[in-house]
């Protein structure tokens, strides 16, 4: 079932050359956080470029709903009226966030030091995902929370009225665990201190600087420590948000496995916590070029030019993994028609994302003729090189977005057609994918079960 309806069964076919330009969607991790840093600043934030996509609207009605004014002037275009640091009110309703682990996540860490009640919940697929991570350090702060077993939603959490300043070590290496951590620190007095032994995605830290805070990341032995000054008064501001690499992931992948294929990917947002995947694409083998490189809404921002290349596999270092996190699905697509292995080592987050990646992947993809070997925190694909993968099965997506792209994408190529069996949470982050990579060249087509 897609997160908000029937499912919608889809089928890629194989694709003559991909060319034109593929103009993908806003930042999604960075559309959160303008949202959520919007409503709890004081003034009137605008942001050009945010992510329509649902997770981002289900977050835009979790602002409105605890206060703030969330306003969609145009495509992409939208304000946010905030309430200040610790001026969230009590919602008179449960706050959906759907498919959205970032949205749930982050606004659990946004409420817990401000004195009221909120409870969570999402779609089957977020309900199944772990929310120990979260609340265990929130509960430092003061907040007390109650979920299903495990700390699964529906969850409630009962905002503090003495917040006090913690220091926490993540023990996984997570940007939604971090970012919480730091949002329940803006309400607390005094120093909140996260350290992170592997650098994960830093855009947090980014616009809680862009918004007034005081914020300083040191790099130490134990790994980056970051400190955040409580109390802040932040101050609304202009965000542009730049296009999303993990989205881009999808065009620039198909380029390089159809034959011919020439496409441009403009404006993609290359924060290195976030580029992992073009230097594991490029030490593979792929032609992808930089160019036009520049900066926009404090994050570095370049045009990619990619074109078809014959790939090798290689071994992916496991201390790339945080910066490549949501990009191993669409990697181990392009493993597949690469010639020789490729291993990835050091995945195990893979296993409570929005579905048991490394399961639903490997599934698919032996089911599409190739071979995978994997362990709790290993990944390995035996490439069958261009044109080499037999394709002609249905994979099972899981309610995951990123699973049904990548498979639609290995349709591209496969010499057979592969089909998923619901394409409808593709929508959480990339609504106009289906159009955009028709648009190129694609054949993508809805069929019924
Ligand atoms: C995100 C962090 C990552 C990533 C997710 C977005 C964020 O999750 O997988 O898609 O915006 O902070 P983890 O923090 O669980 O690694």
């Amino acid at each position: 079932m897609s997160s908000h309806g029937a499912p919608i069964p889809m089928t890629s076919r194989k694709a003559g050359r991909l060319s034109g330009t593929a103009d993908v969607p806003g930042d999604k991790s960075v559309s959160h956080r303008s949202l959520i840093l919007g409503a709890m600043s004081v003034g009137e934030t605008h942001i050009t470029g945010l992510l329509e996509g649902q997770d981002v609207l289900d977050t835009a009605t979790a602002m409105r709903a605890l206060g703030a004014d969330v306003i969609q002037h145009g495509p992409g275009a939208w304000s946010v009226h905030g309430v200040g640091v610790g001026g969230f009110g009590e919602p008179d309703n449960v706050i959906d966030c759907g498919n959205s682990g970032t949205g749930v996540r982050l606004i659990m860490g946004a409420v817990a030091t401000t004195p009221i009640s909120v409870t969570f919940t999402g779609d089957a697929s977020l309900r199944s995902r772990p929310m120990g991570r979260i609340t265990d350090p929130l509960r430092l702060f003061g907040a007390e929370a109650y979920g299903r077993a495990k700390g699964r939603l529906p969850l409630t959490l009962i905002g503090t009225t003495q917040p006090l300043p913690v220091r926490y070590t993540t023990p996984v290496p997570s940007a939604q665990v971090k970012s919480a951590v730091l949002l329940a620190g803006l309400n607390a007095p005094g120093e909140t201190v996260v350290t992170e032994a592997e650098a994960t995605r830093d855009h947090t830290e980014r616009m809680l600087r862009g918004f007034g805070a005081r914020i300083e990341t040191e790099i130490t032995k134990e790994g980056r420590v970051i400190t955040l000054t409580g109390q802040p008064e932040l101050t609304a501001q202009t965000i542009q948000v730049p296009r999303d690499p993990s989205s881009a992931a999808f065009p620039v992948c198909a380029a390089l496995l159809v034959e011919g294929s020439d496409v441009l990917v403009p404006g993609i947002g290359l924060n290195p916590t976030r580029a992992g995947l073009f230097t594991t694409l490029q030490e593979m083998g792929a032609d992808i070029t930089f160019e036009n490189s520049r900066e926009e809404g404090g994050e570095p921002v370049a045009d990619l030019r990619v074109r078809f290349s014959a790939l090798k596999g290689i071994e992916v270092p496991p201390e790339r993994a945080a910066s490549m996190i949501d990009e191993y699905p669409i990697l181990s697509v392009v493993a597949a028609t690469a010639g020789g292995r490729t291993v990835m080592r050091g995945v195990k987050e893979l296993r409570v994302k929005e579905s048991d990646r490394i399961d639903a992947m490997a599934r698919g993809l032996e089911a599409c003729g190739v071979t995978v070997e994997e362990d709790e925190d290993t990944f390995i694909v035996h490439g069958r090189g261009a044109d080499g993968v037999p394709g002609g099965a249905t994979c099972r997506t899981h309610l995951d977005h990123r699973i049904a792209m990548s498979f639609m994408c290995l349709g591209m190529t496969a010499q057979k057609p592969v089909s998923i069996d619901d394409a409808g949470a593709i929508a959480t982050s990339f609504p106009i994918f289906e159009d955009l990579m028709g648009g190129l060249g694609a054949n993508l087509v809805r069929t019924d079960t």
